[in-house]
This record gives structure tokens, sequence and C-alpha cells, in this order.
């Protein structure tokens, strides 16, 4: 039996201003991803009183209070928001909670529900996490997810990204949670379902695939390097590996999304 992952003592994301950077990179090729829209859903044709992004993202708030800006956007995460955020951004609510209990607001009380790469970090999320969030909608409302496989990737990248993936996926079910929450997901086409499977170190000919494409190769080296400093057994050595791994344009790692907006009934 392999040895137990022992983190080191550490603060999470929020603290970074790297890690925020990248996740504002990530939503930022997601939002060109889907024409300079926060979803394929057609939310642009509402008038939404309120939207919620559950485990949130500056950048995506930020957006969704641009392009909604009758509405009221309320960001939730179990983390502080760091002051950088919180003072240069104009963010209606800021909900310091958990999303494993229930949430101070009422049924129906949301036109959009917003939640993105935080399915494999809370436990049970596919049944818990997603009911929560369903039951948060108006009826007529918008859920959309976008979310990520990474143990698709920890079979077909290169050894070093392998390892961090797997390594990735133990962290993540060490604590009850499933880096592969979403993959039923796949099994489906595209009935308010897009399933993209990115072949991660070959550029796409598509432009927005593409910029998707970069900004995931490069989160994923920067997941590296700052996983590789706050959990034992992933070394120094094996982050420079992974950006090895992520520069060679030979290797053919595939790394799959699942982006999914669904109508309340
Ligand atoms: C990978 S980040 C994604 C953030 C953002 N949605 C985005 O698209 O960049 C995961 C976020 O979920 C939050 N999170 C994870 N588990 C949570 C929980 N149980 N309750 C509240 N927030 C949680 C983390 O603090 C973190 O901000």
């Amino acid at each position: 039996m392999s040895a137990p992952l022992v983190a080191r003592p550490s603060s999470y994301v929020h603290e970074q201003l790297d890690n925020i950077c990248r996740l504002d990179a990530l939503h930022t090729a997601q939002y060109k991803y889907f024409g300079d829209r926060l979803s394929f859903a057609p939310i642009y044709g509402m008038d939404p009183a309120r939207i919620i992004d559950l485990g949130c993202v500056e950048g995506l708030v930020h957006q969704a209070a641009k392009d909604f800006p009758k509405a009221e956007v309320i960001a939730v995460d179990r983390n502080p928001l760091p002051q950088i955020i919180a003072t240069f951004h104009r963010i209606s609510k800021f909900l310091n909670a958990d999303l494993t209990q229930d949430l101070p607001f009422k049924d129906g009380s949301f036109d959009i529900v917003h939640v993105r790469h935080v399915f494999i970090h809370v436990p049970n999320s596919t049944g818990d996490l997603l009911a929560r969030a369903a039951r948060l909608l108006k009826p007529g409302g918008w859920l959309l997810v976008e979310e990520n496989d990474i143990e698709r990737l920890a079979l077909t990248a290169g050894p070093a990204v392998s390892r961090l993936a797997s390594t990735y996926g133990a962290i993540v079910r060490g604590y009850g949670a499933d880096s592969g929450a979403m993959r039923a997901l796949g099994m489906f086409k595209e009935v308010n379902l897009k399933n993209l499977t990115i072949p991660m170190c070959r550029p796409s000919p598509d432009e927005m695939e593409d910029q998707l494409r970069e900004a995931y190769r490069q989160t994923i080296i920067l997941t590296g390097e700052s996983l590789c400093n706050k959990f034992d057994g992933l070394t120094p050595e094996l982050a420079v590996q992974v950006r090895k791994d992520m520069d060679n344009l030979s290797e053919t790692g595939m790394f799959d999304m699942y982006f999914f907006w669904c109508r309340r009934s």
C-alpha cells in the first residue's frame, strides 16, 4: 500500500496572486471560447435579477456584473476573498460559506447559478452540490457548469504529468471528493452538454479552442509548481519534468472538459 499523502502546512489558492491570475486566465479563455459570453446557454436574452457563483473566481464574477449590470451578483467560497479582489472589483456580495452545507438563500431565488472547477473539490458533489445548486434556481433559471477530468490526463500524458495528475486525483479522493466527478456526462453529446476533449500538447486549428488548451496547459504547469511545494512526494524536480512534458509537442496528453447548461423546470 502506498504511503498516505501528507500535506505540508499551506494556505489555499486565494492567498496566492499567481493562482488568482491562473484561474483568471482560464476564465478569460473560456469566456472567449463561449463567444465572448459566460456560457453557451441563452442567458443574454434574459434579464437576470440574481446570479450566484458557487466556488468563485474574480474574473467570472466581475464579468457577470459587467454583462448583467442590473443583476445582483453573489460570490460564495469557503476561502476569504483576498483584499486585492475585494477592493478593486465590484462584487455585490461575497459569502464565506462551505458548499457542503445548505446556503442561507431561499430555494428558487436565483436566475443563474454558476459552478466551475468546483465539483471535483466537494465530497459527493454530483449528489449534494448538484441538488443544492438546482434548488437555488427559479423556475426557468439556468445552471451553468464547467468541469474537467484530470484523471483522463493521468492516463494519457507524459510520465511527469501523469504522476502529477494521478497524485492530484489521490489528494482529491483523500478528502472524499472525486477528480472525475463529471465523467458520466461524457456519455452524452450535445443535449445542453459539450464534452470537449483537448489534445493538450498539440495546437488546435480552432483559435478559441487553442487559447483554452494553452490556458489549461499553463495551469497544469503552475499547479505542478504550487503542489510540489505543498505535498510530500511531489518534488520540485517533478515540476520541472511536468513543464517539459507539457512543452513536449510530441506527447499526446488528452484533457477532457465538460460544459453543461440546464434549464430549471
Ligand atoms: C479550482 S477553484 C475554482 C474557482 C472558480 N470557480 C474558477 O472557475 O476559477 C475551486 C474553488 O472552490 C472553492 N471550494 C472548494 N471546496 C469548497 C467548499 N466545500 N465550499 C466552498 N468553496 C469551496 C475553493 O476555495 C476554490 O476557490
